[in-house]
């Protein structure tokens, strides 16, 4: 297993560098998976060239959609065709335009009690795991895709959050008393029974703060992630704090 001091670090030119990096790895360890490929997507902004590229007809044409799981590692608790939906974000820029078979989605969901939608979700996500507790070298996840917000959250794990404390459950509601909406999140737990987790940063006004998650600065939500396989940063430049063209 890894945490956010000792995972490796891949710096690439362009946010299109990363995208492309994202999608070659994601294809390559689909197609080499036996049997279902579960992934958690993430949301924000960070992704969205990413979900683009797997539109395109040249990879969606042979990425395995068949037998991957889609599941969310975070949403906005908004109506799935709200503009600030995560949901709605990737259904738009990516399932709308790849044969994936629509049970192999599995969005978060959007009404009714917040911690009522964490509890059923958590139970998709047990249906899908096969057992209601995580077992160590048994990953819920064979990828988790984590983006980095500049107050240190990752997924919906927000500053001084009781989330962050959380243990056991694999899902939870949060309330952040710095950003819009209640949020549903996995839980550290959850992420960890992972065998990649890849964090997606890109941009200079990242490079703070992925400075201090790098150091593993425990005030940092994001410095508390770890994994029971491989944690990878994929950053671009701008995030590492390199001037362009240096
Ligand atoms: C969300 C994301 C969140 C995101 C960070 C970074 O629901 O917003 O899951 O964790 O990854 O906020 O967002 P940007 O990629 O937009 O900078």
């Amino acid at each position: 297993g890894q945490d956010v001091m000792t995972a490796r670090e891949v710096v690439l030119e362009t946010p299109d560098a990363v995208a492309q990096y994202v999608a070659d790895f994601l294809m390559e360890k689909a197609c080499a998976a036996q049997g279902v490929f579960r992934i958690a997507l993430s949301g924000g902004s960070t992704p969205r060239k990413l979900y683009a590229l797997m539109a395109k007809a040249g990879y969606a044409g042979r990425f395995p959609w068949d037998r991957t799981e889609f599941f969310y590692g975070d949403d906005r608790f908004v109506p799935a065709d709200s503009p600030d939906s995560n949901r709605g974000m990737v259904q738009s820029i990516l399932f709308a335009h790849v044969p994936v078979p629509p049970e192999n989605i599995h969005p978060m969901p959007d009404r009714g009690e917040p911690d009522d939608a964490a509890r059923s979700y958590e139970a998709d996500l047990q249906r899908a795991y096969g057992a209601d507790t995580l077992v160590a070298g048994k990953p819920l996840f064979d990828v988790v895709l984590l983006g980095l917000g500049e107050n240190g959250h990752t997924a919906s794990l927000f500053p001084r959050q009781p989330v962050l404390e959380e243990k056991t459950r694999w899902v939870a509601s949060c309330v952040p008393d710095d950003a819009p909406h209640t949020r549903l999140t996995l839980t550290y737990p959850a992420i960890a029974s992972s065998r990649h987790v890849l964090f997606l940063v890109t941009g200079p006004s990242k490079t703070d703060v992925l400075s201090r998650v790098r150091a593993g600065d425990p005030a940092e939500p994001a410095s508390h992630i770890r994994s029971d396989g491989e944690i990878v940063w994929i950053i671009d430049r701008g995030a590492a704090g390199q001037a362009e063209g240096k």
